[in-house]
C-alpha cells in the first residue's frame, strides 16, 4: 500500500479573519483524499498557543518540533500571520513543504501598496492610491472623494469603509491609523465586481473561469456579503464576452507571476467601462464549501478533492 503524506492543515491565527480560517480549515480537512493524506487539524490559537489534533494547546517552540514530524503543511490561513510569509517563512526554517506561495510573494501580495506598485509597473490599471502611514506619520491626508479606505494588509473587507464626503474621509481616516499602521484611500471605482482565479498544474499556471460578484445585503462586497448565506450573488462563469473573460483570466495569470505566486491565487476586480481595475491578490484565497476559488475550479472540473491534489503538488514541487 502507498504511504500516506502526513499533512498538518494548519488554521487560525491571530489575524481578524480567525474564524474564516478554520471554516476553511475544517472543509479542507474533509475533502482532503484519505487514499492519498492523513491529515491533522492544528489551530493556532488567538493567543498564538497551538493545538495539534486532540493534544493539549502548547507554545510554538514545542509546536514546531511536532511539526517537524509532517511530510506537508497546508496553511489554511487568511490574514496576517498566515497569508503574509511568517508562516511560511517558520515551515521553511523547520524544512516543511507547504502550500502556495513562497515568503516574499505572500508578504508582497499582502500588502496593497507593494502589489499596486507591481500591477502598475505590469501597465494593468488600479484605482488611484495614496498611502497614508502612523510612522511615519503622512502629513498630507487628503483625498478625491468618494473614496475607499482600507488597511494595507487586511482582507475580507474587515475595516474596508466607502466614504463620500471630505469630512468623513478624515474620520475614516484617523479611526483606521488607530488599528493600523499604514492605511491605503483608494479612488471609489463604480462598476461590476469580478473575481478570477488561478491554478497550477504540472508546473503550469491556468486562469479558471471568472466569478462575478454581486452583493446583496451590502452596497458592497463586505465581510458580510461575503460570508453570510445568500449575502451575494456569485455567477460562475461570469457572464462576459468571451473578449473580456481572456481579459481577466490573463491579468489574473499576469499578477500570479507577477507577484511570483505558486499553487493557487485569486485577484479581485472592478469592470469600469470596459476596462478591468485591479484590486488585490489573495494568496489564499477562502476554501470553505461556498469560497469562490473551489467554485471557479468546480466550473473548471476540478471537483474539491482534485483542487486540494493540484495545490498539494505545487507545493510539494517547491524547492
Ligand atoms: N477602489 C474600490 N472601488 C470600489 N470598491 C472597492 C474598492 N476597493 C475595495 N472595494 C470593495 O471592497 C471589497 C474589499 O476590498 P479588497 O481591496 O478586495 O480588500 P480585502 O483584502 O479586504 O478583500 C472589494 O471586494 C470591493 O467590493
Ligand atoms: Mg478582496
Amino acid at each position: 500500500m502507498k504511504k500516506l503524506l502526513k499533512i498538518a492543515v494548519i488554521c487560525g491565527g491571530p489575524s481578524s479573519e480567525h474564524e474564516v480560517s478554520l471554516n476553511s480549515a475544517k472543509m479542507v480537512l474533509k475533502k482532503l483524499d484519505r487514499k492519498r493524506y492523513a491529515p491533522t487539524l492544528v489551530v493556532i490559537q488567538k493567543d498564538k498557543k497551538w493545538k495539534l489534533g486532540p493534544s493539549k494547546s502548547i507554545d510554538i517552540g514545542a509546536a514546531l518540533a511536532k511539526l517537524q514530524l509532517f511530510d506537508f503543511a497546508f496553511i489554511a490561513m487568511h490574514g496576517v500571520f498566515g497569508e503574509d510569509g511568517r508562516m511560511q517563512a517558520l515551515l521553511e526554517w523547520i524544512g516543511i513543504p507547504y502550500s502556495g506561495s513562497g515568503v516574499l510573494s505572500s508578504a508582497m501580495a499582502m500588502d496593497k501598496g507593494i502589489s499596486n506598485k507591481i500591477y502598475q509597473e505590469l501597465g494593468m490599471n488600479v484605482p488611484a492610491y495614496k498611502i497614508i502611514s502612523k510612522y511615519p506619520r503622512s502629513s498630507d491626508h487628503r483625498f478625491k472623494v468618494p473614496a475607499v479606505v482600507k488597511p494595507v494588509d487586511g482582507g475580507s473587507s474587515v475595516g474596508v469603509s466607502i466614504v463620500k464626503s471630505t469630512k468623513e474621509l478624515q474620520k475614516v481616516v484617523k479611526d483606521a491609523l488607530r488599528k493600523n499602521d499604514r492605511v491605503m484611500v483608494q479612488q471609489f471605482m463604480q462598476g461590476r465586481e469580478f473575481t478570477c482565479g488561478v491554478l497550477e498544474k504540472k508546473g503550469m499556471a491556468f486562469a479558471l473561469p471568472p466569478t462575478e460578484i454581486i452583493p446583496r445585503s451590502s452596497k458592497f462586497f463586505d465581510y458580510k456579503a461575503k460570508y453570510r448565506v445568500g449575502g451575494s450573488l456569485e455567477i460562475t462563469p461570469a457572464k462576459l464576452s468571451p473578449s473580456m473573460t481572456k481579459k481577466i483570466q490573463a491579468m489574473a495569470l499576469e499578477a500570479h507571476r507577477a507577484l511570483g505566486c505558486r499553487g493557487m491565487s485569486r485577484s479581485d476586480f472592478i469592470l469600469n467601462g470596459s476596462t478591468f481595475s485591479i484590486l488585490e491578490t489573495n494568496t489564499i484565497p477562502g476554501m470553505t464549501e461556498t469560497s469562490l476559488l473551489p467554485q471557479a475550479a468546480r466550473a473548471k472540473g476540478f471537483s474539491f478533492p482534485a483542487m486540494l491534489d493540484l495545490i498539494i503538488e505545487a507545493g510539494l514541487k517547491r524547492k
